[in-house]
């Protein structure tokens, strides 16, 4: 990064993108969002952040790109298997079996969603399932609802499925043709997307069960606590939360609301 791009000129540059399209990335991670702030101007081959700043000004398209760059979409199928693998033994057999509501926040492409629309569908839970997938990212989410992914991807995460704890051939659950897989129509129909920011929206259901994985890393503490906050206020009593691999509850204003069901798998449940 240029000695010139100081975090004042960030700062300022994603307050104006705040007040022009309400996305706030004011107080996500500094180091972070300055290699984000980086790749998107080596992507349009931009020297300077004044020039990176009118360009996104310029147009609806350019400003949505930026926005998709600074939003790390990285996701798989069953990423990190043994959490699948324990939501599927420990925490899903107890949930009441009338009613489930699961969010799966920060869903990105959709792979975190569909997963969990396989592990309750196998475990007998999908008549009583509704999964609310949800990302800030609009685009994501427009690719999330398709349900279509590259063929070599399935074919990768298969055996992360079996790490989780499935025992089908996982290719039952897809159509493939021309390179691509288009999930079943049932492994669908269970889940409910839609945009929605974390950092500006409220809560908007009481959940069960709540993944936030891999979307706070990006977050200063302040933003932390505040999406903390929110989750809380989103899980019945006794509700689970998932976290990301590097994410905790620890040293959050919640630390004392939560007990572990696996501290190593970052899974807790919300005190009755
Ligand atoms: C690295 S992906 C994680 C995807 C998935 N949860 C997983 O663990 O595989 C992070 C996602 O968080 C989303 N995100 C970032 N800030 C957000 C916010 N304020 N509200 C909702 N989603 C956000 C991004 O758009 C991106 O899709």
């Amino acid at each position: 990064m240029s000695g010139l791009i100081t975090d004042e000129k960030i700062f300022e540059l994603l307050q104006n993108v705040y007040q022009r399209t309400g996305f706030d990335y004011r107080d996500y991670a500094t180091l972070s969002i300055k290699r984000r702030i980086q790749d998107a101007m080596d992507i349009e081959r931009i020297k300077s952040l004044d020039d990176m700043s009118q360009h996104i000004f310029k147009s609806d398209a350019a400003m949505k790109k930026f926005i998709l760059t600074l939003s790390v979409p990285t996701t798989t199928l069953f990423r990190d298997p043994e959490v699948y693998n324990c939501i599927r033994n420990k925490v899903l057999p107890r949930l009441s079996n009338t009613s489930i509501r699961i969010w799966s926040t920060g869903c990105s492409s959709g792979e975190e969603p569909y997963s969990l629309s396989i592990t309750t569908k196998e475990e007998g839970l999908a008549k009583y399932t509704r999964i609310y997938a949800t990302d800030l990212n609009e685009s994501s989410i427009e690719t999330a609802k398709k349900g279509i992914f590259k063929l070599s991807i399935m074919q990768e995460y298969t055996s992360n499925y079996h790490l989780a704890g499935g025992a089908f051939d996982f290719s039952d659950y897809y159509t493939s043709g021309y390179g691509w897989a288009k999930f079943h129509d049932d492994i669908k129909e269970n889940l409910v997307f839609s945009q929605h920011n974390l950092v500006t929206d409220s809560s908007f259901n009481e959940f069960n069960l709540i993944l936030c994985r891999n979307v706070m890393i990006y977050f200063n503490k302040d933003l932390q606590d505040k999406v903390h906050a929110l989750l809380f206020q989103s899980l019945a009593p006794g509700g689970y939360l998932v976290l990301g691999d590097k994410e905790n509850i620890r040293f959050t204003p919640f630390e004392n609301a939560y007990k572990a069901v696996s501290p190593i798998l970052k899974i807790y449940q919300k005190m009755e």
